[in-house]
């Protein structure tokens, strides 16, 4: 499972998530969704190590892999989709 615990994440001064907690469970499909800006792609920067919590933890199995589509894709003929189910392992 992933284990976000009181979790903290700050871009420069602006806290973007305070106290957080969620657990997710293997086998779960999960969909996140906020505002522009609100933090979604610096949560999984996070999950990709990317970046540090300011404090708390983020955890999931150390065997675990992470695979990911960056958010901006480049201009192709082929459909979002079909980029994506291409990189997919
Ligand atoms: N590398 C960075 N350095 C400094 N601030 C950043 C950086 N990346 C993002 N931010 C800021 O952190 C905040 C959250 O950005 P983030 O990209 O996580 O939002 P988002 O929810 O994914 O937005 P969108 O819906 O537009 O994809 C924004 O205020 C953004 O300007
Ligand atoms: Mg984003």
């Amino acid at each position: 499972m992933i284990v976000f615990s009181s979790l903290q994440i700050r871009r420069g001064t602006r806290v973007l998530l305070d106290n957080a907690t969620a657990t997710i469970n293997p086998g779960k499909k999960v969909g996140l969704i906020g505002k522009n800006g609100c933090g979604k792609s610096t949560l999984l920067a996070l999950l990709k190590k990317e970046i540090s919590a300011e404090s708390g933890d983020a955890i999931f199995p150390a065997n675990w892999t992470v695979s990911w589509v960056d958010q901006e894709t480049p201009g192709l003929e082929i459909p979002a989709i079909e980029y994506v189910i291409d990189g997919d392992r």
